[in-house]
């Protein structure tokens, strides 16, 4: 019997859905990218070699599995053919095997360029500087949302494509000349790159509503790949510190054109501490040996942009946030590995206002997100290596307890367990595809 599984990401991305997703890709079909673009950086290990994927779905070193990008993906044709290329190079070819809605905007060099232009310190008065990947990927939800967007099957009619790309050009020429005395972009060298792969990307588009409708009546499973994390969606996130898409459960649906009604289970990836990369509000961000400890142990250096990932305690209140409004059916924490050899673990239980008072759930606007102390609650770490375990029963006494009292607290089963970057390094006590 298929089933149609959603991953995602429960904190602020990174939390190492990548892995997650490459290892239960045997058991699916299609793996399917729902929202979100280049900006997400998913990480697979297999046998001590590591690959990075930053759009293309993460099932696709399995190769039977068809990898779809829907609608909801902001698509740079550049890097799309880069990464295939970066696949085929490793021997793993992957463009048979590609499937794009033909409803994927468009991201263009014009979007990147007014994407950096803001991220400028300089440009602070007259936007917020957010710490953004620099990728585009703000400006082409923007168009999106504004009816400007040019879509990849806007490129079977390449006169009409031609006509609206020179006007989105001439427009972002004006800002970036105006407002950012920055560079403007060449409109002849932009439609000249996309006429070079015009014909390979339309070999890749088809109706994807429709192949997925097809999959669940042919019983095909089918994993549905967040990017990002819960707290960087653009409407239940720390606003304005966020990304531009619905990296929740309910963009699966609006990003890739399944109905609600057909998933079957979602997996909320959890990081056993907490990561963020770039600027916003960060309850449980920590500034002390145990940040040195996440960031040299834990490797946290950004996936995509190689910066150095802020580091704090598990916050269990966001969680039980992302829990809610995920409808999750199961988490899978992951590097638990990290915790190895930390005298005690703490995990924030609530938050405390300015005014003394005590809150249990995460706020909705920005001067509220920054005004929290998070309260602890303390428990004993362990001595012991659980680097590479794949039982639940071997792990020490004290790091089973860790994870006990943690479903506890969020009152949903923790259904897998990751000790270590590899695919084999895990612990499945449910498998979500079986
Ligand atoms: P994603 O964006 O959610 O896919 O996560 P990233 O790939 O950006 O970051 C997760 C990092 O942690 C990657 O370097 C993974 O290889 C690594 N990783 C994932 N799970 C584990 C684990 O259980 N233990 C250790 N030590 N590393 C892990
Ligand atoms: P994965 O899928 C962590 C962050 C950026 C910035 C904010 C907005 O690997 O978990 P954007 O370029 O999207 O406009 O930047 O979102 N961000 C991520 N942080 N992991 C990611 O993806 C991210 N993608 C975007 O750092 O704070
Ligand atoms: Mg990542």
């Amino acid at each position: 019997m298929g089933k149609n599984i959603v991953i995602l990401g429960t904190q602020w991305g990174d939390e190492g859905k990548g892995k997650i997703i490459d290892l239960l890709s045997p058991y699916a079909h299609y793996v399917v990218r729902f929202q979100g673009g280049h900006n997400a950086g998913h990480t697979l290990v297999v046998n001590g070699h590591k690959t990075i994927l930053h759009l293309l779905p993460s099932g696709l070193l399995h190769e039977h599995v068809i990898g779809i990008i829907g609608n909801g993906v902001v698509l740079s044709p550049v890097d799309l053919m880069n990464e295939i290329n970066m696949l085929k190079e490793q021997g793993v070819c992957v463009k048979d095997r590609i499937i794009i809605s033909e409803a994927a905007p468009l991201l263009l060099s014009y979007h990147i360029a007014m994407d950096k232009a803001r991220e400028k310190i300089i440009d602070k008065n007259i936007n917020l500087v957010i710490g953004t990947t620099g990728r585009g990927i703000g400006p082409v939800y923007e168009d999106q949302v504004a009816r400007r967007a040019l879509h990849i099957g806007d490129l079977k009619n390449i006169k009409c494509f031609s006509t609206y790309l020179k006007k989105n050009i001439d427009y972002y020429n004006f800002l970036l000349s105006n407002y950012y005395h920055e560079e403007t972009i060449n409109y002849d060298n932009v439609i000249k790159n996309i006429l070079e792969i015009r014909s390979d990307l339309l070999s890749m588009t088809k109706d994807v509503p429709e192949i997925l409708n097809m999959a669940c009546k042919n019983n095909h499973t089918v994993i549905f790949e967040g990017a990002q994390g819960t707290f960087l969606d653009i409407d239940h996130g720390t606003y304005p510190y966020v990304t531009s898409s619905n990296c929740t459960a309910g963009g699966v649906c609006s990003g890739s054109g399944i109905g609600p009604l057909s998933i079957n289970y979602i997996l909320g990836v959890t990081k056993c501490y907490t990561t963020r990369v770039g600027l916003g509000p960060f309850p449980t961000e920590l500034f002390d040996e145990i940040d040195l400890h996440f960031f040299n142990v834990g490797k946290e250096l950004g996936s995509s942009t190689g910066r150095r990932r802020r580091t704090g305690w598990l916050d269990i209140v966001a969680l039980r946030r992302s829990i809610k409004i995920n409808s999750l059916s199961g988490l899978c924490m992951t590097k638990l590995d990290i915790l190895d050899g930390l005298k005690n673990i703490k995990i924030c239980i609530a938050y405390k206002l300015s005014n003394g008072i005590e809150i249990t759930n995460t706020p909705f606007c920005i001067n509220d997100w920054n005004d929290l102390t998070p309260i602890y609650k303390t428990i004993p770490g362990w001595m012991e290596s659980t680097a590479g375990i794949k039982s639940f029963n071997l792990l020490p006494l004290a790091a089973q307890n860790y994870i006990l009292e943690i479903e506890r607290l969020v009152g949903i089963s923790i259904d897998m367990i990751s000790t270590g970057a590899d695919r084999t390094e895990t612990i499945i006590l449910k498998n979500p595809c079986i």
